[in-house]
């Protein structure tokens, strides 16, 4: 079967993007891939962070994926701290990263401006990190939000470029699969939901870090609050309810947001909502994402309730007879393995 592997990092509540982006669309495809769905805590420590918070968000996020519909009798989860290959690969990968293509990361740039010389080397090297978790698992597609596109290309560079290095007649001897070191995999990018903006501005997205909360809807936020946040939502003051006018971005979120949280077609929602105001509409979005959210909280209230399950569905037991960690460890530390022996190290007896 093909292999998928995505991740989200536990920092912050999961929010509506995070969802429609990326978790959604995983439970669709866990059944048709051989799917890895890793807590990427490595990643939450590259900002300064609160020791004392990061367990208590890993198992949040966690359950979160469990309760929006991964099933770990099918799918693999776990947490890339867990899994030290993870760690060990990026070393190895950032040996062969240029400095300027790191330097040209969007996020790189965007994140340093405030602090200067001063940031740490870990949001430089971060892509290094997220090309090591998906190129361990050699996964065909990643299935990710819009904003990820930029890492997805530098992650297909990367493996490109190492495949070069060491691949080749190298890579033969070993007896590597088609000579090469890793399979170079596709960004999944979903077609409606892969860029969910603020409800404050329609022109950013939303995002964990944001300082206003109600520029966002965790996919944790109350039916109340939800109502609240949606009637508190920026609109314009123009007739009729449409998508595709560019000067209307606020307009084109909440009913792409509609749309994806209910499932049904974009002409049907269209044909729906044209004659309506924005006090009508509002009412009908909150209750949908109310409807939508209620089941996946209560769920997660339920893995929340049983930790001991939880950990053992990431460290032990679980329907495969694996645990996260260990499933993924095996997958891991094969091409590690592999990837060592093709840079020429002496590897243990
Ligand atoms: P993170 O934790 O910021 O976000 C997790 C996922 O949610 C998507 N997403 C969005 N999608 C639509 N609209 C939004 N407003 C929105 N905000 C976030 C993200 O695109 C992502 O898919 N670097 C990654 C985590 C990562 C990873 C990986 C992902 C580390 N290693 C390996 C895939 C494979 C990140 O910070 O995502």
């Amino acid at each position: 079967r093909p292999r998928i592997l995505s991740g989200v990092q536990p920092t912050g509540t999961l929010h509506l993007g995070n969802y429609l982006g990326a978790i959604r669309g995983w439970t669709a495809l866990q059944h048709e891939y051989d799917a890895f769905f890793c807590v990427v805590d490595l990643h939450a420590v590259t900002l300064p962070h609160d020791p004392a918070a990061l367990q208590a968000s890993t198992r949040s996020v966690a359950a979160m994926y469990l309760a929006a519909g991964i099933d770990p009798a099918v799918s693999t989860v776990f947490v890339q701290s867990h899994v030290s290959a993870h760690a060990e690969l990026t070393w190895l990968l950032s040996c062969a990263t240029p400095l300027g293509w790191l330097r040209k990361m969007i996020q790189f740039k965007e994140k340093s401006k405030k602090t200067g010389e001063e940031v740490g080397t870990g949001l430089l090297t971060y892509p290094v990190l997220m090309a090591a978790d998906i190129l361990l698992y050699q996964p065909d597609l990643v299935p990710v939000g819009e904003d990820q596109r930029q890492h997805l290309e530098l992650t297909r560079d990367l493996a490109e470029r190492m495949n070069s290095l060491y691949g080749g007649k190298r890579g033969k001897k070993l007896g590597l699969r088609g000579s090469r070191l890793f399979r170079v995999p596709e960004a999944g990018i979903v077609d409606r939901g892969g860029r969910c903006m603020s409800l404050l501005d329609g022109t950013v997205k939303m995002s964990k870090s944001a300082e206003s909360d109600a520029s966002r809807i965790n996919l944790l936020d109350p039916p109340d609050l939800i109502r609240k946040k949606v009637q508190r939502a920026k609109t314009d003051a123009q007739d009729g309810l449409r998508w595709g006018d560019p000067d209307r971005p606020e307009a084109a979120n909440l009913l792409t947001i509609y749309q994806t949280i209910t499932g049904r077609p974009q002409e049907e929602v269209a044909e729906e909502v044209a004659a309506m105001r924005w006090g009508t509409f509002k009412p009908l979005l909150a209750e949908a994402l109310v409807e939508h959210l209620a089941p996946i909280q209560q769920r997660y209230a339920d893995i929340m309730a049983d930790p001991q399950t939880l950990d053992d569905i990431l460290e032990k037991a679980s329907a495969r007879g694996k645990g996260g960690a260990e499933a993924a460890g095996a997958v891991a530390h094969q091409t590690l393995d592999d990837v060592k022996k093709a840079m020429g190290f002496m590897l243990p007896h």
